[in-house]
């Protein structure tokens, strides 16, 4: 009586399987791909105004004590929605008035932004708060 389970059914299982898990790759990526937003969202990044905000961003290192879309270090708040939660006005007044100097709260440098330095950090972080994140963080508080 032949074995149930021979080379042969070792070798279509294995080809079967390579088969099916390509397809299904290929299907997940291309879904992906469909999701991901359009070009025009994607290259906002080539405003220049905004590419600025960005710099100011990274070499003053908000994110050391910030996070911007979760990513970054859990001392201030999220600042991916701020401009959402307290608009552009008030940013730029919160800038130019730290450090706070309250008793009790966390203190924030003062960076010492440049007015239209201000106006290109406001503009980054209104970019970052136009990213699609399917409405994460739950909390307008961030
Ligand atoms: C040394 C830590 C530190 C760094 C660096 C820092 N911050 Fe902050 N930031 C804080 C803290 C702490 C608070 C909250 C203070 C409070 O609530 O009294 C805060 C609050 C804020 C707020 C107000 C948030 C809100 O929800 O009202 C904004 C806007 C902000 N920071 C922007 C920035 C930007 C932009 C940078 C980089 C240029 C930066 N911060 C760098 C510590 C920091």
């Amino acid at each position: 009586m032949p074995a149930a389970f021979t080379t042969a059914t070792a070798r279509n299982i294995f080809y079967g399987g390579s088969v099916f898990f390509i397809l299904l790759f290929l299907g997940m990526t291309l879904d992906t791909e469909r999701k991901l937003p359009n070009y025009d969202q994607r290259t906002q990044l080539e405003n220049p105004k905004v590419v600025a905000g960005k710099r100011i961003w990274e070499t003053n290192n908000c994110i050391g004590c910030h996070t911007l879309l979760g990513e970054g270090a859990y001392f201030a708040p999220e600042l991916g929605n701020v401009y959402k939660r307290r608009g552009p006005e008030f940013i730029k007044a919160w800038m130019k008035a730290q450090p706070s100097g309250t008793p009790g709260r966390r203190q924030m440098p003062q960076f010492n932004l440049t007015e239209q330095q201000l106006d290109e950090l406001v503009a980054f972080l209104k970019y970052a708060s136009e990213i699609n994140t399917s409405n994460w963080p739950p909390n307008i508080e961030g």
